[in-house]
């Protein structure tokens, strides 16, 4: 007994060691890859996945009648037509506060809400990666809002500390909204907001494109969720998008991005939906 504490102290010290050893560069990377994979929206979309040389150049996102058109803007470091002017500061600002440099603010579907909860450690990572991104010319067209845009998120977001990783149901979370937002395309619309609050994780968004619309799926351990896969059914479809049935999940479902998650953050991402409260998927 007392030899499996001590190789598991050291299993967590070497563990711990290895994390302090990623540079803000190698996180990032990591996570624009993998979870938080800002590409789903910035980066223009084909049919075979993400437009070569196109990393984060920007794109036509959603046309929501009534609510909002939206693109999501370049945010390469090209000086003119993207980011490439803008300090660490005003980036982070602009990720967990949604407000620009010239103080107008950004609107949905980005989502602000959760990233405002984003790690200090990990939006730093993510500004990093951001710029050594090459930098692309290319002029995307402003968003249209009907509805109003708040005046703000709320007060400014000055220290948001890490997750621990050991406390694998809170880092389940914290992947599934701050830094993945997995709960917001999976949670219905209403009065064009994910009713996060009452109904996470029972999809129902839909999510009209080229490849006709499709619905986000209910994420609860609900028999109209995921009851019904065991884990590792569950891990491939979320990396490959491929159900046991063999058919295929439609975009925007980031599988991309997804097949790149560590064994680490998946396990956590499992842990957190299978404990969510099970609840039908809305009519
Ligand atoms: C679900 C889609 C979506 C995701 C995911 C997303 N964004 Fe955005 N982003 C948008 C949209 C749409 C806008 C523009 C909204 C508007 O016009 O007000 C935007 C605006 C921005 C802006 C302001 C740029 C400008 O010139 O106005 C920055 C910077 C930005 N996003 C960075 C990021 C980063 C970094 C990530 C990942 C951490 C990210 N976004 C994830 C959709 C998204
Ligand atoms: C940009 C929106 C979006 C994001 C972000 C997103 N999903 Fe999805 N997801 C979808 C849509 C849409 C579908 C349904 C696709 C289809 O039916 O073809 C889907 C399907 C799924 C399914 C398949 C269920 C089934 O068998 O039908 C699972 C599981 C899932 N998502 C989990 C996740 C997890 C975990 C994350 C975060 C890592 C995530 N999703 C992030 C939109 C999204």
């Amino acid at each position: 007994m007392k030899k499996l504490v001590i190789a598991f102290a050291l299993a967590a010290a070497m563990q711990s060691q290895a994390m302090s050893a990623e540079t803000p560069l190698e996180r990032g990377t990591y996570l624009m890859k993998s979870i938080v994979a800002c590409g789903n929206c910035h980066t223009p979309q084909t049919p075979t996945g993400p437009a070569a040389g196109m990393e984060l150049a920007g794109q036509f996102l959603v046309d929501e009648p009534g609510f909002f058109k939206a693109f999501a803007p370049n945010i390469t470091q090209d000086k003119e037509t993207g980011i490439g002017n803008w300090t660490d500061e005003q980036i982070i600002a602009a990720i967990r506060e949604g407000k620009r440099p010239d103080g107008t603010i950004i609107g949905p579907p980005m989502p602000i809400e959760l990233y405002r909860n984003m790690s200090d450690t990990d939006v730093k990572a993510i500004v990093a990666y951001l710029r050594q991104v090459k930098p692309i010319k290319n002029v995307v067209e402003k968003s249209t809002y009907e509805i109003p845009l708040p005046p703000s998120y709320g007060p400014p977001v000055t220290q948001v500390p890490d997750v621990p990783r050991d406390d694998i149901v809170a880092y389940g979370a914290y992947l599934a909204g701050p830094a993945g937002h997995c709960i917001e395309c999976h949670s219905p619309l209403v009065n064009g907001k994910p009713d996060i609050e009452h109904q996470l994780g029972v999809g129902g968004m839909s999510f009209p494109g080229p490849w006709g619309v499709s619905i986000s799926a209910n994420i609860t351990p609900h028999e109209d969720g995921i009851a019904h896969y065991n884990d590792a059914d569950l891990e491939k479809v979320i990396r490959t998008g491929v159900r046991p049935d063999g058919s295929r999940l439609l975009p925007p479902m980031g599988v991309y991005y997804y097949a790149n998650i560590s064994d680490e953050d998946m396990a956590a991402l499992i842990a957190y939906l299978r404990q969510l409260e099970p609840k039908p998927s809305p009519e």
